[in-house]
């Protein structure tokens, strides 16, 4: 890998870093994401432990009384971002959002526990502690009934903003708001490229809707029209658990260990009622109406990074990535060619992401099929390597979309460079 990528790649990290924290890009999302800093937390890792270790107890300061991790921290005013913290009205001392985002904070931190030195120990502990606290949130506030199926509340918490799995389940969802909706993503980017102005509408009912309970877990829980098991938190979910239960047998004590093998062992449980026969895939599913979401995405593959993962579905993964190859599609498309409501450049409707490719990839390594890694990493980094660190690209044309200098996306380049580096060594 030339070290001229690999030095682009760092510095797009670099021009993102507001002191020791990461935003996603300038302007579209001036402040810290959740699932974003992770991913640069592991890209961090790369070079630099210690930096590595700032983004992630920059998102734990953010972590609320009862252990939720935000979606979004505030850590500094901006201009440039609609809703802010006075549409989002939560009570936190840095300002937050009121919602979470995929848990991959353990995933990152085992990942960097994994190559630190015994100086940082102490630091990775307590992050450890934010971790379980983290983890204890997803089961009482998002799976009350212990069913082992977490639940989302918002559409911004799977981070796969306008997945066409959430068509359905919105429609019940109005659009009615208390808050001026001001669009200052389409001052960014282009508008065929983002979500339609009627959606906003309903994304922002929630967050009026929340505000009104006062943030209140069990409120929401009650009261919302809008409750999804999304495949991809669920499948990241009991990966992280898995992770945290590795780190607690350097971090944590006897009784952790064992509440966090029960939560693992319901979420493998969960996960396989998750497996949808129809479409050959896991999907989501409407947790109000009880239908199973007949539509497939990438993030159906991703149940690939857990213990839970039967041959049938591991076979039927296979065929379909085989499939995408086969057409000349590159990998994977966040709505899979053909599927009802694809769209090749709208945001989560088809582009692919290179975030959802690393786990996808790090999902086939674990279940032992390494061409399969091989062939995603080659075409993540091949796309990148061509078009530069976009937020994401066109499945058909390859084309980069969204702007060039995304953090999570450089991340993901120095991720796949070292595996790559460590193969050829
Ligand atoms: C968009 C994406 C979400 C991401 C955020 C910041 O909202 O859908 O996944 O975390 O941007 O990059």
């Amino acid at each position: 890998m030339s070290s001229s990528f690999i030095e682009r790649a760092r510095s797009v990290l670099a021009a993102n870093d507001r002191g020791g924290y990461t935003v996603p890009t300038d302007r579209l999302y001036p402040f810290q994401w959740n699932w974003d800093s992770a991913f640069v937390a592991m890209g961090f890792a790369t070079f630099d432990i210690d930096r590595a270790l700032s983004e992630l107890e920059a998102l734990a300061r953010g972590q609320w009384a009862d252990g939720m991790i935000p979606q979004i921290i505030f850590h500094k005013p901006a201009e440039t971002y609609f809703p802010g913290p006075d549409v989002w009205r939560t009570s936190h001392t840095i300002p937050t959002s009121g919602i979470t985002q995929p848990p991959v904070f353990a995933l990152a931190l085992e990942f960097i526990a994994a190559r630190a030195g015994a100086e940082f120990t102490p630091r990775i502990a307590a992050l450890y502690r934010a971790g379980l606290a983290y983890h204890r949130w997803w089961e009482k506030a998002r799976d009350p009934e212990g069913r082992g199926i977490v639940a989302v509340l918002h559409n911004w918490e799977t981070g796969r903003d306008n997945s066409p799995e959430w068509d359905e389940p919105f429609a019940r969802v109005p659009q009615t708001t208390t808050t001026t909706i001001v669009r200052r993503d389409l001052g960014h980017v282009d508008a065929a490229m983002r979500p339609r102005d009627e959606d906003y509408r309903r994304y922002i009912h929630l967050v009026d809707l929340y505000a009104s309970l006062g943030w209140d877990a069990m409120a929401m829980w009650r009261e919302t029209p809008f409750k999804v098991a999304d495949i991809g938190i669920n499948a990241i979910l009991g990966a992280s658990e898995e992770a945290l239960g590795r780190l607690a047998k350097r971090f944590g004590s006897e009784a952790e260990r064992a509440e966090i093998a029960s939560r693992r062992a319901r979420l493998a449980k969960g996960l396989a009622e998750l497996w949808n026969e129809r479409i050959g895939l896991y999907a989501s599913r409407d947790l109000i109406s009880g239908k199973a979401m007949d539509v497939r995405v990438s993030a159906g593959f991703l149940p690939l990074l857990t213990e839970h993962c039967p041959a049938e579905a591991r076979q039927s993964m296979q065929q379909r990535l085989d499939g995408l190859l086969k057409a000349n599609t590159l990998p994977v498309p966040s709505t899979l060619v053909g599927e009802p409501g694809f769209e090749p450049k709208r945001y989560w409707r088809g582009p692919v992401w290179a975030v959802v490719n690393y786990l996808i990839a790090r999902g086939f390594a674990r279940q032992g099929m390494g061409e399969q890694a091989r062939e995603v990493d080659e075409a993540t980094l091949g796309a990148i390597r061509e078009v530069g660190f976009c937020e994401y690209f066109d499945p058909l044309t390859r084309e980069g979309l969204g702007g060039g200098t995304f953090s999570w996306t450089a991340a993901i380049a120095l991720l796949i460079s070292e595996d790559r580096m460590a193969l050829a060594a």
